[in-house]
């Protein structure tokens, strides 16, 4: 399963890539607000110049019209964007012209099979399953994640799922046991799973081992 990361947070971004862990990004307009007034166009073309891979951005428009417009306009700004088109009636229509022009879309928003089915009958390049935000209405998000990828799997179909909306490194977990292509995580949740006490512990042991013997 490859990790993207769910921010636009430039430090946040080159950490994980110098890790060597994350090959994309992902960023809605809640994520981009988190930095504050900044320039949009400005600051996707930075992430863009540090990850190699994917770099999702979100149209704000609502309807078709509005939200092939930007995508034309997002798809020039570097060649790893890709388009994030919310899974409405609008967004499929959107994201089956934008497939058409080679434009790359990531249908986000997704809640239900139904709805991944639609998206990729549209063409979307990504689907992306919001796990968290399923499990918080008392559904299983994971569960939407596990049917989509036994979809694609039957039907030996070239989309991706993105897992989003993961809130713990156990959400990952049960990702990749789903078969999730990708999961697209917080900063927080990607040094959460890297880290555990006896770790910590075992490193301070053997320099604390060392350090009798061989420092003396
Ligand atoms: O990738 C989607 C994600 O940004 C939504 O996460 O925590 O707002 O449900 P959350």
């Amino acid at each position: 399963m490859r990790i993207f990361l769910d921010t636009a947070n430039i430090e946040h971004i080159r950490h994980g890539v110098r890790m060597g862990v994350v090959t994309g990004v992902t960023t809605n307009p809640t994520i981009i607000s988190r930095e504050g007034k900044v320039d949009y166009q400005g600051l996707v073309k930075e992430i863009c110049s540090i990850v190699s891979g994917p770099v999702s951005t979100e149209v704000l428009s609502q309807d078709a019209k509005g939200m092939i417009a930007e995508a034309r306009e997002m798809a020039k700004w570097a060649k790893n964007v890709v388009i994030k088109i919310p899974a409405s009636l609008e967004g499929l229509e959107a994201t089956s012209v934008l497939a058409g022009e080679n434009i790359k879309v990531n249908l986000t928003l997704c809640f239900t099979l139904n709805q991944a089915v639609l998206g990729t009958a549209a063409e979307a390049a990504f689907i992306s399953p919001f796990v968290g935000r399923l499990d918080d209405i008392g559904e299983d998000g994971m569960e939407v994640v596990a049917g989509i990828v036994e979809y694609l799997d039957y039907y030996e179909m070239s989309t991706q799922v993105i897992a989003a909306s993961i809130r713990h490194p156990q959400h990952c977990l049960m990702a990749a046991r789903a078969g999730a292509h990708i999961a697209t995580i917080p900063y927080e949740v990607l040094l959460d799973m890297m880290r555990h006490p006896l770790t910590d512990s075992g490193i301070q042991r053997f320099q604390d081992d060392w350090n009798k013997v061989m420092a003396k």
